[in-house]
């Protein structure tokens, strides 16, 4: 049967061998644990094992049990009755019963609080669970697939995470490698993102001059498929010549390979400052909005790269409040950078 592979890209050895795999698990109803590194596409992975699983016309329910408060988190999994807490004014249904029939996906597993394991483990084992402050027990034909970008073992080592629960997620096991691992793919990617971000924009599809491709290849990736992705939608909208020169990597690509380029032909800080003007934005083909955000976009990344990625002194630099960098950098997906 052919996979549906939900928009994965790639073809190295190590991708296909996950992919034989979860051709192999989809058609069943078995728990997967996908581990990988930050940005390696774990979730598209975990939507693809929905997409080609018999529940792929039944609810697909994420849940990022890192991001939702601790104390909210069991209600939010297995709903609450109306009064369980001074909050719950009114009877909710929780993601499991939303999910009914279907996949829930629980993100962020690593994040979990020892009391809710038992219960996630209760879920898998009998297929039950009762909602906060209610004392029917309700069936949940649900199938569960779970993530994390930390190492469980160690986390069971260090009695962070229950044994018996890591056990039964890891029947089958699913590894993303890092980007840097997939050699050839990164290309693969880098061509993907760029053509889709240029189509997009109705720009004509810039392509890369052979140094620069040597240069992406032989960068490390830290924030992987993620960081590619958006680096790639940054150059879409900054670089107006149609083939990608060295001259137009950021600093960390060239310093990770040694290059030291000549300054570039108009330094801008020799030419002074200048407000932008409507020709700007008409060279560009831009709308005010666009320009504004392009804009805003260069001078949140050169922050970041100037603390290190500290948020922190980066909000600090750019006279905002950490809450507000993090609030667009969320909006730009580049938080997890
Ligand atoms: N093989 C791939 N082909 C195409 N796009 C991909 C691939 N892998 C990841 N992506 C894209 O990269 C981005 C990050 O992927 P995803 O959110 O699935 O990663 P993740 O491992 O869940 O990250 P995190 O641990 O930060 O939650 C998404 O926009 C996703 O669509
Ligand atoms: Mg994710």
């Amino acid at each position: 049967m052919e996979l549906n592979l939900s928009g994965m890209v790639g073809q190295s050895a190590c991708l296909a061998e996950v992919l034989r795999v979860l051709g192999k698990v989809a058609p069943t109803d078995s728990t997967v644990l996908v581990t990988g590194e930050s940005g390696t596409g774990k979730e598209l992975l975990v939507r693809a094992l929905h997409a080609n699983s018999h529940r792929a016309g039944k609810p697909f329910v994420p849940v990022n049990c890192g991001a939702i408060p601790r104390e909210l988190l069991e209600s939010e999994l297995f709903g609450h009755e109306k009064g369980a807490f001074t909050s719950a004014v009114r009877t909710r249904q929780g993601r499991f019963e939303l999910a009914e029939g279907g996949t829930i996906f629980l993100d962020e597993i690593g994040e979990m609080d020892l009391s809710l394991q038992v219960k996630i483990l209760r879920a898998l084992q009998e297929k039950e669970f009762e909602r906060v402050g209610g004392d029917k027990t309700m069936k949940a034909d649900v199938r569960i697939v779970a993530a994390t970008n930390r190492d469980l073992e160690v986390e069971v080592e260090t009695g962070r995470f229950r044994e018996d629960l890591y056990y039964r997620l890891n029947v089958i096991p699913l590894h993303l490698p890092p980007l840097r691992e997939r050699g050839n793919d990164i290309l693969l990617l880098a061509s993907h993102f760029l053509g889709r971000f240029c189509r997009q924009k109705n720009r004509c599809v810039q392509t890369f001059t052979p140094e620069a491709r040597d240069l992406i290849l032989g960068y490390p990736w830290p924030g992987n498929v993620r960081e590619l992705e958006n680096f790639m939608e940054r150059l879409s909208i900054l670089c107006d010549q149609d083939v990608i020169t060295p001259h137009d990597l950021p600093r960390k690509i060239l310093d990770n390979a040694g290059v030291v380029l000549p300054p570039p032909v108009v330094e801008a800080a020799a030419a002074g400052f200048r407000w932008p003007t409507l020709a700007d934005l008409g060279e560009k083909s831009m709308g005010l909005k666009e320009f504004l955000d392009a804009m805003e976009e260069t001078l949140l990344v050169e922050a970041l790269e100037r603390a290190g990625g500290v948020k922190n002194q980066a909000a600090e630099l750019l006279g905002i409040k950490r809450t507000t960098l993090i609030e667009k950098l969320k909006k730009r997906n580049m938080a997890g950078e």
